[in-house]
């Protein structure tokens, strides 16, 4: 099968950094999927994971963490998917990943694909979408339920609000919970996306964010979801969350967080990492296939929008290290995709 892979961690400019390959198609055991996959989503984690360093691997490892594709084969143990399904998954760090023709996913972890989109617009979903699902619904707690009255509606501050992440966060923090969302961008293009996806206020994550906040109304914010440069923002995100509030971040930090400004607040912090559940293998690892479900019945009745900007084809490797370059500028809008081997 046709695969993009790499055996040295190079900057992205220099062409053996990605390498298009031909690898052995693998067989599904247990409860893996074989997805014959038909577009991929590119996300930071494959240029974090591609970042240069001295390592040479043996055999070419192949990266990517989001794709949509159909369903070719099931292992034995397999009960929640058929031959023929169409479906969309990110699938698991610790396994290889979504940039080739055929791979192996365990079902828990796949969701079918919306039936109104094509497989550009469902591959630009799953990653980002367990992501802000995750956040919202089950670590800072949020309801998922719409408050009465707009009056009584939970404000969250969304810092980093037009990239991948950001852009499915809002459509579920304004269409699912309700919330009143102010998010963060710096840029007229990046400020447009955000608002078109729903965001009520819009802020810029280069300058003071309680002083931006207090001047659109709000003295505090019940949730800040941290979505970019933690180090940068926490400080901010402490300042601005409201007592007994609570901050989420998905981004590692560099230095240590003083956790102490939460204190008087009884203000508190919690991590999103959404490879947790396939990494350990946790007991309710099919969450993640039941809240791609559940989104991708959000789409197809047309309450939350697909995230995809920007499609490459064809799925090789000079249009993946486009794709790469792209996000390491920082300054993606949304989502990069590429569709057809
Ligand atoms: N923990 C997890 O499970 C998890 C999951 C997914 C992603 N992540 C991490 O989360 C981060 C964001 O992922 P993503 O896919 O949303 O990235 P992305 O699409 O590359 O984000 C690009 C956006 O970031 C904004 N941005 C740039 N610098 C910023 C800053 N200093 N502060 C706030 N926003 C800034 C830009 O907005 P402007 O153009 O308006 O400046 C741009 O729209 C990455 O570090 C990624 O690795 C973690």
């Amino acid at each position: 099968m046709k695969a993009i892979a790499l055996t040295q961690y190079l900057p992205i400019e220099n062409p053996e950094s990605l390498l298009d390959v031909q690898l052995d198609k693998p067989a599904p055991q247990g409860r893996d999927l074989l997805v014959e996959i038909k577009a991929i989503g590119v996300n930071p984690v494959d240029v974090k994971v591609r970042a240069p360093k001295e390592t040479i691997e043996k055999a070419p490892r192949v990266l990517g963490w989001d794709a949509a594709g159909v369903v070719q084969a099931v292992g034995p143990e397999v009960s929640r998917f058929k031959v023929g399904d169409r479906v969309f998954y990110a699938g698991d760090i610790t396994r290889p990943g979504s940039n080739s023709e055929f791979q192996l996913v365990d079902e828990r972890i796949v969701g079918n694909m919306p039936q109104s989109l094509s497989f550009e617009q469902a591959a630009a979903l799953p990653l980002t979408t367990i992501t802000a699902w995750e956040a919202l619904f089950e670590r800072l707690h949020v309801s998922p339920t719409p408050p009465a009255t707009t009056a009584s509606a939970k404000s969250i501050l969304i810092i980093g609000g037009a990239g991948g992440v950001g852009s499915i966060a809002i459509q579920l923090a304004v269409k699912v919970a309700g919330l009143k969302v102010i998010a963060t961008a710096s840029r007229p293009e990046s400020e447009k996306w955000v608002r078109e996806l729903g965001a009520q206020h819009v802020v810029n994550h280069f300058g003071d964010l309680p002083a931006q906040l207090k001047q659109q109304g709000f003295d505090n914010v019940d949730y800040v979801l941290i979505l970019n440069d933690t180090d940068r923002h926490f400080p901010a995100a402490a300042a601005a969350v409201a007592p007994q509030g609570m901050i989420c971040t998905i981004v590692e930090n560099s230095a240590p967080l003083d956790v102490s400004l939460l204190k008087a607040k009884s203000a508190g912090f919690i991590w999103e990492f959404m490879f947790t559940r396939s990494m350990f293998q946790t007991a309710d690892m099919q969450q993640q296939g039941n809240l791609l479900d559940q989104v991708a019945r959000l789409i197809d009745q047309q309450v939350v929008v697909t995230t995809v900007n920007q499609v490459l084809s064809p799925i090789n490797a000079a249009n993946l290290r486009q794709a790469h370059a792209t996000l390491e500028g920082g300054r993606a809008i949304g989502k990069i995709v590429l569709k057809d081997f």
